[in-house]
């Protein structure tokens, strides 16, 4: 396995709408685990094959909050198909944006149909942080970042602090 560079904004690659896939296969599984080596290093909870410059509509995530205990999920070509009218509201963050959070207002419930790990077709019942966690990773999917959904006074406030970030880190 290896660990992948992480893309971040506002790098134009994180705007592509990624492709849908069309075999699980080896070659799948092998992006498969190391997109999920570079989340766990970053660390982050979530990841999307475009944030590592791969357009194909894959997921993972690990919500596990026991000390290294992994619960690894895997979502091929995943589907919303149905969503809760209540909203709940996160404070994101992504790996593509490194320390920006914001508050984020996404349907609580949401059922997805996927492709496994084993290319098995799935559907799971999602709700509290792993609802909202689906829908994060499934926007940038669409090429959308968690910042798209706030006002553009807000989006910019963030993406400004974030290109001062990266000048420092370049000259620093
Ligand atoms: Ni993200």
């Amino acid at each position: 396995m290896a660990i992948l560079p992480i893309i971040t904004a506002p790098d134009p690659r994180l705007k592509t709408i990624s492709r849908p896939v069309e075999r699980v296969d080896d070659d799948l599984r092998r992006l498969m685990d190391d997109m999920l080596e570079t989340m766990y290093a970053a660390p982050g909870i979530g990841l999307a094959a475009i944030q590592v410059g791969v357009p194909k509509r894959v997921l993972v995530i690990d919500l596990s909050e026991e000390e290294g205990v992994r619960k690894p999920l895997y979502f091929v070509n995943p589907e919303i198909v149905d969503a809760a009218e209540e909203y709940s509201v996160y404070n994101e963050g992504c790996l593509s944006l490194p320390d920006q959070y914001a508050e984020v207002e996404r349907p609580s419930e949401v059922t997805v149909r996927f492709l496994d790990y084993h290319g098995e077709p799935q559907e799971i019942h999602a709700t509290g942080l792993l609802a909202t966690c689906i829908q994060h990773e499934m926007d940038h999917l669409d090429g959308v970042l968690f910042v798209d959904h706030l006002s553009s006074l807000k989006r910019n406030m963030i993406l400004r602090k974030l290109k001062k970030m990266q000048r420092l880190a370049e000259t620093g």
